[in-house]
């Protein structure tokens, strides 16, 4: 059996549709993007291929060969834990795909304090919310999760400006595309870990 069995061998199909109408996705020219738990890094890779200069993320040393060889020079990858990741400079775009739904929910305050250092004021956080529907009980990861739950765990730090269907095939659950801006004067301060 497959030990990375969430990988789709290729960047998330919405991803590259998406980037093909509008590559700064909505956030105006492409700039700097950070993909938290970018695994083999096929999204990172096609964001660079649409002029993002990209940070992956990951704990598992695995991940960096795969991500040098998709991203090719056009960024970088940083071996850490998330929950510690600090960046020296936030970043204009957060994309997440299969990576807040990995982490324990018992962490996803946690997630949401770290998101709010990734993020640059004005910047977004664009989400592949999945999988929705699924049985709170059949445990994870992936753990069932909505756009409700990243907007709890991001908080007032970030706005939720688009929640669409998103292409869900080659997989159980359904899933949506969530983006959210992050606020230049958030209305609660940022927790600290
Ligand atoms: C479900 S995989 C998704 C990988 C990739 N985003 C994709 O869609 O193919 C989750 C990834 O997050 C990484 N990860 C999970 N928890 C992490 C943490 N606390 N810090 C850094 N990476 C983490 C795992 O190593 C794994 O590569």
């Amino acid at each position: 059996m497959s030990q990375t069995p969430w990988d789709l061998g290729q960047p998330y199909s919405d991803l590259i549709a998406r980037l093909e109408r509008d590559p700064g996705l909505g956030a105006g020219s492409p700039g700097r993007a950070l993909v938290p738990g970018c695994g083999s890094g096929h999204d990172a890779g096609a964001l660079a291929d649409h002029g993002w200069v990209v940070t992956g993320l990951d704990f598992a040393p695995s991940a960096e060969p795969l991500f040098d060889a998709k991203v090719k020079g056009r960024g970088e990858f940083v071996l850490a834990d998330l929950f510690a990741y600090r960046p020296q400079e936030p970043f204009d775009l957060v994309f997440d795909h299969t990576c807040f739904c990995a982490i324990s929910p018992a962490r996803r305050m946690e997630f949401g304090s770290a998101a709010a250092g990734w993020v640059k004021p004005a910047g977004r956080l664009v989400s592949v919310v999945f999988p929705m529907g699924k049985p709170i009980e059949h445990g994870g990861p992936p753990y069932a999760m909505t756009t409700d739950d990243l907007a709890v765990a991001l908080g007032s730090n970030f706005e939720l400006v688009t929640d669409d269907e998103a292409d869900c095939s080659g997989r159980r659950w359904e899933t949506r595309w969530a983006v959210f801006d992050r606020l230049d004067s958030p209305t609660g301060a940022v927790e600290p870990l």
